[in-house]
């Protein structure tokens, strides 16, 4: 779109993007006859570029489609418009990477109801940053297991912030389904961020980069097993004419290992790995390998296997293994529902209705609850309103509940149901509030 607005004669610009099946090919009389897509999809993207006008908007199957690589954040709901000649749009979305995020004033809400876990984290990493190995012990994997939206990523991420509050260096790469058969592309990723190899553009660029870091001349004369991995063209030595693949691949994995091992030894290192159950299998290979480095950490969260995607051998050995610890996580208590509803919208209260509502729907699933309230506010059964209008009615009562256990919220108003509910909201400069009609 920006670069559209460059263009002189252009001021309006809609993007719709829609994912689903369409006919392309050419259609109609031999003498008019064109190159078309046709197709229901085809007709709402359509729908799309005229309804909402000035947005680059998607539909529910292109924001759920896993083939983006585009971040989730930077996907907003867009308000329910309905679409002519679409029975069920479903929730649209306008993307948009370069929204005010940067001056809104940014807020990091706390982890809820996850102290014990993050309090055996916090002994973990220090015990290992003090070589304390009565508590460490040879205890260096972590795997958090949880079904789906339970906030396996989100303890995750806790991790990581006290990982990196001890100074550790984290290296955190995100498994995804499309390359959970892609051979050691988790590694890859592993490898190329503790190297600091993302920036660069080109192989040569890459070789300085890897020079800087291994200084050891025994590593540097193997390096160029890494070029298939990284995709460098280090000249072969001698030998490698002579190895065969059973040869390579071992002296790959233990000069993986050395380069790792070199890294963790100067400065703690935390590897984490989200969606783990999409590691493809050389992968596990490796990361069983250094598991066994007694200076690194491994957290991998993933959802339980399951029969469609079994785990391989070195999964099963690695996440069953007795020095594995394993965090079961299972849902969050119902009484932090209304906090995480107040994150969810940046909002200060809520009432007790709604409250009552995602207790009871969402079953302590973080991301059902944050679906619950997307669905409300997106058919309007909420609203966010400021605060002058939440206190319109001086008759409402207010019922103080604690939020995130530190600052004041969630009040809810509500005694008499015909009366104004609303929602005390906090974010950027006023206080706003959300209104409910249940
Ligand atoms: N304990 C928590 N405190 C605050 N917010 C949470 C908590 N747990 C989860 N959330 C929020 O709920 C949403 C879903 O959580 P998350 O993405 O971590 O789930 P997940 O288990 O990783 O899901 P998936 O299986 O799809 O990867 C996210 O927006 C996350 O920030
Ligand atoms: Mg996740």
């Amino acid at each position: 779109m920006d670069s559209l607005h460059q263009v002189m004669d252009i001021t309006n610009e809609s993007i719709g993007v829609t994912t689903g099946r369409a006919f392309c090919g050419v259609v109609g009389h031999r003498d008019r006859h064109e190159y078309t897509v046709i197709g229901r999809k085809v007709n709402m993207a359509a729908r799309l570029m005229v309804n909402y006008p000035g947005t680059l908007s998607c539909d529910d199957d292109t924001y759920r489609s896993g083939k983006s690589k585009l971040k989730k954040e930077d996907f907003m709901v867009l308000p329910f418009i309905k679409l002519k000649g679409v029975a069920d749009p479903g929730t649209v979305r306008e993307y948009n990477n370069h929204h005010d995020r940067e001056e809104e004033e940014e807020y990091d809400y706390p982890i809820l109801g996850r102290g014990k876990e993050i309090e055996e984290m916090k002994m973990l990493l220090h015990a290992i940053k003090c070589d304390d190995t009565r508590v460490s012990g040879s205890r260096r994997v972590v795997v958090i297991e949880g079904e789906g939206g339970v906030g396996k990523t989100r303890l995750l991420e806790a991790f990581m912030d006290i990982a990196e509050e001890e100074d550790f260096k984290v290296d955190y790469v995100e498994a995804d389904m499309a390359h959970a058969h892609t051979p050691y592309h988790v590694v890859k990723t592993l490898i190329e961020n503790l190297l600091e190899l993302e920036a660069c553009r080109t192989a040569s660029e890459k070789e300085n980069t890897l020079m800087e870091h291994i200084t050891d001349q025994k590593l540097r004369e193997k390096m160029f097993l890494l070029n298939d991995l990284l995709g460098t063209h280090i000249p072969p030595n001698a030998d490698f004419a002579r190895m065969d693949l059973d040869k390579v691949t071992t002296q790959f994995h233990a000069l993986l290992f050395e380069i790792v091992h070199q890294f963790v030894v100067s400065q703690p290192c935390l590897f984490t790995v989200d969606n783990a159950q999409f590691i493809d299998q050389e992968s596990w290979d490796f990361i069983e390998d250094l598991s066994a480095d007694s200076h690194a950490i491994l957290v991998l969260s993933l959802r339980p296997f399951s029969s469609s995607n079994p785990p391989c051998e070195a999964a099963i050995r690695l996440t069953g293994h007795e020095t594995t610890k394993k965090v079961k996580l299972g849902g969050l208590e119902a009484s932090y529902m209304s906090d995480l509803a107040c994150q969810f919208m940046d909002v200060m209260y809520i009432p007790n209705e709604l409250d009552g509502i995602l207790r009871e729907k969402s079953h302590g699933i973080a991301s059902w609850c944050e679906q619950l309230i997307k669905d409300m506010l997106t058919s309007n059964v909420i609203q966010v309103v400021n605060e002058s209008q939440a206190f319109l009615n001086k008759e409402s009562s207010l019922d103080l509940l604690s939020f995130g256990g530190s600052t004041t919220t969630a009040i809810s108003l509500c005694q008499n149901r015909k009366k104004i509910n609303f929602f005390f909201l906090l974010f950027g400069e006023s206080l706003k509030v959300v209104f409910t009609d249940l």
